[in-house]
């Protein structure tokens, strides 16, 4: 029963989405920042450096980040939705482009503890401090 919980868990959040929105426990987000971690590491090393450092693309994570620029998440999320990735331009599923840039924001010190990056949250997220 427990295994069927867990799997039956796991399920739920893949289809995250499309379910109704319900109030946020710090959990999730910790769950979304690991799912992004993942996400970058398959999805977006490869042109940005494993450690978001920048590669062929710009750097994501540490000082040298353009992400101010945005402003605010919810465009920054647009912009990423759009284009990246560049080799397979929006082809992740909503989901996963939220956790994606939960995890470069997280990395980044931009994401406000216990947050889950959302259509929601995002236009409250400064890039830009
Ligand atoms: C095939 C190479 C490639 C992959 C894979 C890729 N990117 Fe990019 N990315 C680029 C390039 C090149 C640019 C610069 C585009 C430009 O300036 O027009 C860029 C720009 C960006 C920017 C804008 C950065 C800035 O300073 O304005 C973001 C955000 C971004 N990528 C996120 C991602 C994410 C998230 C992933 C993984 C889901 C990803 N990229 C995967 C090549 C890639």
């Amino acid at each position: 029963m427990r295994q069927l919980s867990t799997a039956l868990c796991v399920v739920a959040f893949g289809l995250g989405s499309g379910l109704p929105a319900a109030p946020i426990a710090a959990q999730d987000a910790d769950r979304q920042v690991a799912q992004g971690k993942a996400i970058y590491a398959r999805r977006c090393a490869t042109c940005h450096g494993a450690g978001g450092e920048g590669k062929m693309g710009p750097s994501l994570i540490g000082a040298k980040h353009h992400l101010s620029g945005y402003g605010t998440a919810d465009v920054l999320f647009d912009y990423t939705r759009q284009v990246m990735p560049a080799d397979r331009p929006g082809r992740m599923l909503e989901v996963e482009y939220w956790a994606v840039l939960a995890y470069i924001l997280h990395e980044n010190g931009l994401l406000p503890p216990g947050t889950t990056l959302q259509d929601a949250t995002a236009p409250q997220i400064a890039l830009d401090r």
